[in-house]
């Protein structure tokens, strides 16, 4: 071969080698244009105008910048707006004012300034039940069927959005059941496993493809004829109590009576600001960053509870008109504002929220704004960073100026069944969660529940001067119910508090 024919063709090598090379590079890359939390973070700030935030406090009580523990100094904002007063000034005194004309203009200002607004061109979701499993819970059998929710990415196919959950419902309850959906992973509970035949298939098929790898293992095999690789587990195994001592959160519900579902609100949107142009936020965008009222992940996993939903209305097995929602700390907000948005649920239990949940937002105890517009901006709207500004061509902003607070968020629920639930510092609830501000939010959002003809916690006074009750002491005779146990950050010792209530008002009995 001629020489300058072998120098092209070695250069028409080196060339194709570099471009898969090239290639190789942009498939393990993060996708064109993926920003990292604090890019994002940055480009929201220059759209709002902010050049410089203040920083959100330590959650070490031992660090010089740790947050406000202090009673005293907690209320720099004594005065929270008032769910009953129109922002024209006029007094809600009527339940239709309250439909009409209260209510929509709260969760207006919610969506615009707090969490952001769902699009109004949020793709479909179709649902696929992929399995359905025969299960035991306990002593009860089960259904359980895992499902994923599909969302349509035809405006942008390099971002999918699979919305997984699991419902379980008991097999031989007459009759729809009432559900609690859960935020966290989904997957089957208690996977049924092959027993007998096809047990002995499966370890006849394993021993073979041992033998394949090793032949040797023949004398092995021949000297212990009665070993198998796979073995039956124990039909009842003991269940990992709560931390209370009480059953598993999911054996009670069952035991109830009632289904439960787990929904993954990592498979909707990611718990990380870099995750904004993926997800259900990134695919209505078409993978670009969010405008200042765009949701943030809060909305966005309470909007994967509501596709929830949609499916569950669709299923024979579950009393659509009785599914909750509940969730654990950051979960714990989620679900709050869940049940505040979308009315088709019955219930809420809301585990140990904090700031951005049903803790107040203008308290200075423990968590702060300043957090939730730190390194938790992703979770608010873009709008809502404007509260922890320091610097901006608005000049600083601060919690006095948000138009709304958690008293209101609570509101939003009335009258429908609304269970605050936190656990004790001392076992790990820590203080950065303000346990007061959350109770005196619960109070004064009594007053709606009021107007509404039912009930809120029945203690005296005013979010003023209301006394937190003792621990382990639920006030539990109304629609809206405060509990806090004697356990840490979790609500599971709730739980059996949270049915026994829950029952009582849908008319619900556990079966006999
Ligand atoms: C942090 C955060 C809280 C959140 C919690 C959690 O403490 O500041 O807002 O609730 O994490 O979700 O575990």
């Amino acid at each position: 071969m001629p020489l300058s024919i072998r120098s092209s063709l070695l250069c028409i090598c080196i060339c194709c080698l570099l471009a898969a090379s090239a290639l190789a590079q942009r498939a393990s890359a993060p996708p064109a244009g993926a920003l990292t939390a604090d890019q994002d973070q940055h480009k929201m700030m220059d759209q709002l105008g902010i050049k410089a935030l203040r920083p959100g406090p330590s959650g070490n009580e031992k660090a010089p910048n740790h947050a406000n523990i202090d009673e005293s100094k907690a209320n720099p904002y004594p005065n929270l707006p008032d769910p009953l007063t129109m922002n024209d000034g006029r007094k809600v005194t009527t339940e239709k004012m309250w439909w009409e004309e209260r209510r929509p203009e709260i969760v207006e200002m919610y969506s615009k300034y707090v969490y952001g607004r769902v699009p109004s061109s949020v793709p479909k979701v179709t649902w696929t039940v992929t399995a359905v499993d025969h299960e035991m819970i306990g002593f009860t059998p089960v259904t359980a069927k895992d499902l994923i929710g599909t969302v349509d990415n035809s405006a942008d196919p390099a971002i999918s959005v699979r919305i997984h959950m699991t419902l379980v419902t008991p097999a031989f309850v007459k009759g729809p059941v009432p559900v609690l959906m859960m935020f966290g992973r989904a997957g089957f509970p208690n996977p049924n496993e092959p027993r007998g035949d096809d047990l002995n298939r499966i370890n006849n098929a394993w021993k073979a493809l041992l033998l394949q790898q090793d032949p040797s293992l023949k004398d092995v095999f021949a000297q212990h004829p009665a070993w198998e690789p796979l073995k039956e587990s124990p039909f009842f195994q003991r269940p990992d109590l709560n931390e209370d001592g009480d059953l598993p959160n999911i054996w009670q519900l069952i035991g109830a009576g009632w289904g439960f579902v787990l929904i993954d609100p990592a498979s909707v949107q990611a718990d990380d600001g870099a995750g904004l142009t993926r997800g259900i936020i990134g695919l209505v965008n078409k993978g670009q960053p969010r405008t200042p009222e765009d949701w943030g992940a809060l909305r966005a996993w309470a909007w994967g509870a509501d596709r929830g939903l949609d499916y569950l209305e669709t299923d024979p097995a579950v009393d659509a008109k009785h599914v909750g929602i509940e969730g654990v700390s950051r979960y714990g907000k989620a679900a709050l504002v869940t049940m505040a948005f979308d009315q088709r649920f019955a219930m809420v239990l809301v585990g140990s929220s904090g700031k951005g949940g049903a803790t107040l937002l203008r308290r200075n105890f423990g968590e702060a704004v300043e957090s939730l517009t730190g390194g938790e901006y992703y979770w608010m709207a873009g709008n809502f960073m404007k509260y922890g500004a320091s610097e901006a061509s608005f000049g600083v902003g601060s919690p006095g100026d948000i138009p709304v607070d958690s008293n209101e968020l609570i509101a939003l629920c009335a009258p429908r069944l609304t269970f605050i639930s936190y656990g004790i510092p001392e076992k790990g609830d820590a203080k950065w969660l303000d346990h007061q501000g959350s109770f005196m939010a619960t109070v004064d959002a009594g007053r709606v529940f009021a107007l509404l003809g039912a009930k809120g916690i029945g203690v005296e006074g005013d979010y003023h001067t209301a006394k937190m009750p003792p621990v382990n002491t639920g006030l539990l005779d109304g629609q809206l119910a405060w509990r806090q146990h004697d356990g840490g950050h979790t609500d599971a010792p709730n739980m059996k508090w949270f049915i026994q209530w829950a029952g009582k008002f849908i008319g619900h009995t556990p079966p006999q």
